[in-house]
């Protein structure tokens, strides 16, 4: 039997209608719309077709939407006083600094130098530690985990009880989903383990697991047979394998593979999603999500 497929793209639409219609009412009632500035440093090209993509999502959904391109060069000093700007500014609900940064800037004092509650990346210590605290404390989950989180909700995933093995421990992923799991509330009350490279049986875990997120960066790290029959399968891998020539646009593309062999494991598997086309759609729809939060918290109507 095959797996159903769990497709980030058909969900992302999804979303972006019920975002949409809100925004819409919000102007209606309120006269603002939510305002997202992405901030983009040097030309590195896949962070700026990801900002790209941010951009025109905003665009759809009805927000104001800033692009800040600055040059590599840029000095920390510079950054810090840009992202300050923003903090102070009223049409903004959400600030983007796209990762990575050039060697000569500090990640940390840049992430910690936007405002908490203009954080809908949920990367400030503030938003980590009320994501850990769980219930009403979250303001900002982090956008990949909650896409993961939404995906298993929305195919109808119990996962209360639920066996949930997360591989890979990433801040941006593997941490945040882990905990997101095991908090009381729906679409959680999960057992959770984390299995990562020092983990001693990385098979044993995988094969109890009812939920299977796998965020490890490793192409193809998950063999079929380490699939319990009928278990929900996540795959956050995006591994660029290769390039092709676009059918489409004749252009080059980067051939893309999971953590999961994915051909094999959907026979095993009860739910599975693709690559491309799965987790991926999901982090930007979610980032969208948490803009319009910013707003509505402002506005007291969160
Ligand atoms: N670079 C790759 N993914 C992300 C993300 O989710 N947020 C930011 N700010 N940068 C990224």
């Amino acid at each position: 039997m095959s797996a159903t497929l769990i497709k980030g793209t058909e969900i992302r639409e999804e979303i972006l209608e019920e975002i949409t219609a809100e925004v819409a009412e919000i102007k209606e009632k309120h006269g603002v719309v939510p305002g997202l500035v992405t901030i983009l440093i040097g030309e590195n090209p896949a962070s700026m077709s990801y900002v790209t993509l941010k951009i025109k999502t905003a665009h759809r959904v009805g927000f104001t939407e800033v692009q800040d391109s600055q040059p590599v060069d840029i000095s920390e000093e510079d950054l810090l006083a840009l992202i300050d700007k923003y903090n102070n500014d009223e049409s903004i609900n959400g600030i983007l600094v796209q990762l990575p940064l050039p060697k000569h800037i500090d990640e940390k004092k840049v992430l910690n130098a936007i405002d908490p509650d203009k954080d809908v990346d949920g990367f400030h210590p503030v938003n980590v530690g009320r994501l850990m605290i769980g219930g009403d404390e979250v303001k900002f989950p982090p956008c990949t985990p909650a896409g993961i989180q939404e995906m298993i909700v929305r195919a109808g995933v119990e996962t209360s009880g639920a066996e949930v093995v997360v591989v890979g421990r990433s801040n941006i992923v593997g941490k945040p989903i882990a905990n997101m799991m095991l908090q009381k509330g729906p679409g959680a009350n999960s057992t959770v383990t984390i299995v990562h490279t020092r983990t001693k049986d990385l098979e044993g875990h995988c094969k109890g697991a009812d939920i299977l997120i796998v965020a490890a960066g490793v192409p193809g790290l998950v063999k079929p047979e380490w699939i319990k029959p009928g278990a929900c399968v996540i795959d956050v891998g995006v591994n660029r394998v290769g390039e092709k020539i676009s059918e489409k646009t004749g252009k080059k593309i980067a051939i893309l593979k999971g953590d999961v062999d994915f051909d094999e494991a959907k026979e095993i598997a009860g739910y599975i999603t693709p690559v491309p086309g799965g987790v991926g759609p999901m982090t930007i729809t979610m980032l969208m999500k948490n803009t319009l939060k910013s707003l509505k918290l402002k506005l007291g109507i969160a």
